[in-house]
């Protein structure tokens, strides 16, 4: 059989492959062929630096050597072992590292293969927990989640989740989920400044959990920075208040690192920022280096212990997938944390965060900025149609899109969340394609404003952004 054309590819990409939140009938395709460190090259021949991580997993670069060798080492030995009831000396010793790095008192490694499967087993192992544990508190099976959360697509994921446009057509489908607001320092309610917000969005959470605590099997939350929502960065001091609430009321936390962790906050995980240790920890995404599909969840030894007895007492958990701790996933996620040794990758990240920080002191300046946000290497630039008065720009407008296309034009593929243009780099990012990056969006915020009406599409085959609350699915 010969190669297809290019033009067979295309036609073929938009025709039978369906993509994910992507409107088919407007698709254009983007066709990466392969890629160099920080840059696509899709068929054309057309070079992209990868601003946004591939959708935030990409940590030490494309075709690093020691990740592509840990593969084909792994390949010479097994492919894939299933972890039900038996196991490879790759994925146990992934599991034996993750213990060593993550916050003290997480002891034990279940693993899936996404970051959706990594939050439903969260959220299954707190609901077990509750009927298993010492002091069995059935009647906890609701989960307190905040606005505009964002944890995958899964049915328990979206019931955690929050973006109105993405999951209100599944409600009939979803658990119920409380939910508190979203701790936004910059679209705060009357009366509430950025000095308070903290204690004002702390004390929103105590009341609902003050109220139902005694039905709530956890709370759950993306550490940190709420990525999809638009990269909103908590209020300092917030996570950790939080988990003072869920020990106060006897409330499990899950905290969901799977878009914070990896290195991508400045620490290794975000909870180390505020010294947490969740009840459970989801990592997924950065943790294959953004190489292969591979998620953890990681559990304390209190909630392990739940689950131990007899066969005959069915406390196991009943969950699992297929391809969970896959041994090409798990050989490759080793490879990645070697490589932040042998590189002293987060050693390294503080004059690229601070590289980012110029650049965004620069484009809050222009007119069309209502706010810049940055945790690490992680950032948002909101676009507001009214400075003073925070007014958005209507989605249809889609003016994410239009600065991200005008990115691409010189070489810098980026993807929105509606009107907030994320900057996410992988970690292994040069100052030199930072300042490419950061350069490109400026141009493009300068520019999109006086091109309405453009055509976007959602053609950078990522997911279309976009929307009535500012935030869309990554
Ligand atoms: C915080 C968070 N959790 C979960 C997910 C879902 O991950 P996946 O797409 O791998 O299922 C995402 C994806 O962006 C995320 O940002």
């Amino acid at each position: 059989m010969p190669d297809p054309t290019r033009e067979e590819l295309k036609q073929w990409d938009r025709t039978l492959v369906w993509h994910a939140f992507t409107q088919m009938a407007e698709y254009e395709p983007l066709v990466i062929q392969r890629a160099e460190g920080c840059t696509l090259i899709d068929i054309e021949g057309n070079r992209y630096l990868d601003g946004t991580s591939s959708l935030w997993c990409n940590i030490h670069g494309h075709r690093h050597p020691k990740l592509d060798e840990a593969v084909r080492r792994q390949l010479d030995r097994v492919a894939h072992v299933t972890n039900l009831g038996a196991s490879n000396p790759t994925t146990i010793q992934l599991a034996k590292r993750l213990v060593d790095l993550a916050p003290p008192g997480l002891e034990h490694v279940f693993f899936s293969d996404d970051g959706a499967t990594a939050v439903e087993v969260a959220l299954k192992m707190a609901f077990q927990y509750w009927r298993q544990c010492a002091n069995p508190q059935p009647e906890k099976n609701w989960y307190v989640a905040f606005d505009d959360a964002y944890h995958g697509d899964t049915l328990g994921s979206v019931s955690v989740g929050g973006v109105e446009r993405f999951h209100a057509m599944f409600k009939p489908l979803l658990f119920k989920t409380l939910r508190v607001p979203a701790p936004n320092p910059y679209r705060v309610p009357p009366g509430v400044g950025r000095e308070n917000a903290r204690d004002y969005y702390l004390g929103e959470l105590e009341e609902v959990l003050a109220a139902d605590h005694p039905r709530i099997a956890a709370v759950v939350i993306e550490p940190l920075v709420q990525a999809a929502a638009g990269m909103i960065v908590h209020p300092p001091g917030f996570l950790r208040g939080v988990r003072d609430l869920t020990r106060r009321y006897g409330v499990l936390l899950v905290a969901d690192e799977v878009a914070v962790g990896m290195g991508r906050t400045g620490r290794m995980f975000a909870c180390e920022h505020e010294e947490v240790t969740p009840d459970l920890l989801c990592l997924a995404k950065g943790l294959t280096g953004g190489y292969l599909p591979l998620a953890a969840t990681l559990a304390t030894d209190a909630i392990w212990r739940a689950f131990l007895g007899t066969y005959a007492e069915s406390r196991a958990f009943f969950h699992g997938h297929t391809y969970g701790g896959n041994p090409l996933g798990a050989a490759v996620a080793l490879a990645t944390l070697e490589v932040f040794d042998d590189e002293q990758t987060l050693a390294g990240l503080p004059p690229k965060i601070a590289r980012l920080a110029g650049h965004l002191a620069r484009i809050a300046e222009l007119p069309q900025v209502g706010d810049v946000r940055q945790c690490g290497l992680i950032a948002g630039i909101e676009l507001v149609r009214d400075r003073a008065t925070k007014e958005p720009y209507a989605w249809q407008e889609r003016l994410g899109l239009r600065v991200c296309d005008r990115a691409r034009r010189e070489g810098v593929l980026l993807r929105p969340l509606g009107n907030v243009i994320v900057i996410m780099p992988p970690l292994a990012i040069t100052l030199d394609e930072l300042d490419r990056i950061c350069l490109a969006v400026e141009r493009g915020i300068r520019a999109a404003p006086e091109a309405p009406g453009v055509a976007a599409t959602d053609g950078n085959g990522t997911r279309p952004a976009v929307v009535e609350r500012g935030a869309s699915a990554p």
